[in-house]
């Protein structure tokens, strides 16, 4: 049996449908640019019927991105399917991955169909999709709670009818790990046809054993891994991707099997994703969390100096995490910052070392150390490449205990500075208002996190502010060691994004397209 698992992202598809994990197109397309970097084997970019949003961002990546496979969710009836296709029928190469539930749960309280109309849709939508594409996945939801028989038959039917790829998911994430691989095992011996076909795990977290699912099903032949980067996905979240890549491949003598994933660009690609949507990981979390490679305790830093195999199952570079000892401090110029970006990865062109070069300064004169997680964010902000139509010139603010916070805000547009003051019911809120009197447009926050990037009282504060402008959803971010001066940084590039967005959009011809939004 061939050794490879394949790995099918679905970060832009089950992952960005949760709860603050939405992304904008140009965010969407340029994690599809990391993902393609990580060298994933399908990309599932979207679930075209759901929205326009979605819709776009699925055809964007199809027509953007080479080398992987890129797939369109689409439920097992015609609009879906063709919507599903036509947002990525320019894709090098396009899969349609249809889906119907085949738990007699799910057929009696949600489909209210019985097992006869269940499989006829099956089958149907599989002929169709397959008339139109000639990689066609099929997914029972809830298979892991599906009764195997009439699971075995529905495979059956379906892989008559095209299906090149057999999802089986646990989609409430309820199975436990020998339970899920004997469902694999199962069907691997019982479907006569299996052969013809990949199988596919999918797995929830939601008893936390969505990695550990993931891993039974491919020790029990299934050969694609379904899974998000940092987990995210539905409630409790989906497999993890860098966790189920680098178990099998630290433990290869165990499992025999392999992908094809640069896994050195993991943590460039965890950070990216946190930095996209403002959902952090916690510092625990495997692989990518801030403690995941960190030694405390004496016993274990004396260990990992004679040996780092004593404490290390892996080691920090094979996921992309570069340790160094060497310190960035304001005495350095752009040659250090260059190199020190170089060894941490990342290759600058000469205007984004100017960009990045002017971040760190500011940071620099304020802080004594600047550390790697330090020059990753004034990367992400140094980089961005949002258009900057309002600029921050100064900020002062008022507040204390028994005072009304007040903020006066200087903004600069073109040649054009304005003025003006607000009051609020806190620093923040007063600037942002003081904003909004100077734009003269309204934004609702939706969302604010404050992420502090290092330890200590001089640490950079990561803002991250998602505002909704009348109904446009943009997100902004800033690093400062003033978390007021971040907010209000993070806001104006909410802002300058939004009309960057409005200006774009009435320079376009509208297209009308259905207005439903669904998630699965
Ligand atoms: O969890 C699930 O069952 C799904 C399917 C649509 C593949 O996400
Ligand atoms: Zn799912």
């Amino acid at each position: 049996m061939e050794d490879r698992v394949f790995i099918f992202d679905t970060t832009l598809r089950d992952g960005e449908q949760s709860p603050g994990c939405s992304m904008n197109i140009e965010e969407k397309l340029r994690l599809a640019r990391q993902l393609q970097m990580l060298r994933v084997d399908v990309i599932e970019a979207g679930f075209p019927i759901a929205s326009v949003g979605d819709f776009e961002a699925v055809k964007m990546v199809a027509e953007k991105i080479e080398g992987c496979t890129i797939a369109g969710l689409a439920r097992a009836v015609k609009p879906d399917i063709d919507r599903a296709w036509e947002a990525i029928r320019e894709a090098a190469k396009p899969r349609i991955h249809t889906f119907i539930a085949t738990s007699d749960l799910h057929l009696k309280y949600k489909l209210k169909k019985s097992r006869e109309q269940v499989l006829q849709d099956a089958v149907w939508a599989v002929q169709y999709s397959k008339s139109l594409c000639n990689e066609v996945e099929f997914s029972c939801e809830d298979a892991s709670r599906s009764d195997i028989n009439y699971l075995c038959e529905v495979i059956e039917a379906v892989i008559k009818a095209g299906a090149t790829i057999i999802n089986l998911p646990d989609t409430v994430g309820y199975a436990i790990p020998d339970e899920y691989g004997a469902m694999f095992r199962t069907v691997s011996e019982k479907v006569p046809n299996i052969k013809s076909v990949i199988l596919s795990s999918h797995c929830h977290n939601d008893l936390g054993l969505a990695v550990a699912n993931s891993i039974a099903a491919v020790q029990n032949g299934a050969r694609q891994a379904e899974c998000t980067l940092n987990g995210i996905g539905e409630r409790a979240g989906n497999a993890s991707l860098e966790e189920i890549v680098m178990a099998i491949k630290t433990r290869h003598e165990k499992l025999g099997l392999t992908t094809n994933i640069n896994t050195e660009e993991i943590y460039k690609s965890s950070k990216l994703l946190s930095s996209l949507t403002g959902m952090m990981v916690q510092r625990n979390k495997a692989i990518v969390g801030a403690n995941a490679f960190a030694h405390e305790a004496g016993i274990h830093q004396d260990g990992i100096l004679k040996s780092p195999i004593t404490y290390e199952i892996m080691t920090p570079q094979s996921v992309g995490i570069k340790h160094s000892t060497l310190v960035l401090g304001k005495h350095s110029g752009r040659h250090a910052l260059k190199q020190r970006y170089a060894e941490l990865g990342y290759q600058l062109s000469d205007e984004e070392l100017q960009n990045a070069y002017k971040l760190f300064c500011q940071i620099a004169d304020q802080k004594k150390e600047i550390f790697d997680e330090d020059l990753e964010t004034i990367l992400e902000s140094g980089l961005s490449s949002t258009e900057e139509i309002y600029h921050l010139v100064n900020l002062q603010i008022t507040s204390g205990t028994n005072l009304r916070p007040t903020a006066t805000v200087e903004l600069k547009q073109g040649e054009q500075i304005t003025i003006d003051s607000a009051a609020g019911d806190g620093p923040v809120d007063a600037a942002y208002k003081a904003v909004e009197r100077i734009t003269g447009v309204v934004g609702k926050l939706t969302e604010y996190s404050i992420k502090s990037v290092h330890s200590g009282h001089d640490a950079i504060g990561e803002v991250f502010v998602r505002v909704d402008f009348d109904g446009t959803l943009m997100n902004g971010r800033a690093a400062s060691t003033d978390i007021i001066a971040g907010s209000v940084h993070a806001y104006i590039e909410a802002l300058n994004r939004a009309i960057a967005s409005k200006k774009r959009k009435d320079g376009q011809q509208k297209k009308v397209m259905p207005k439903d939004s669904i998630t699965v």
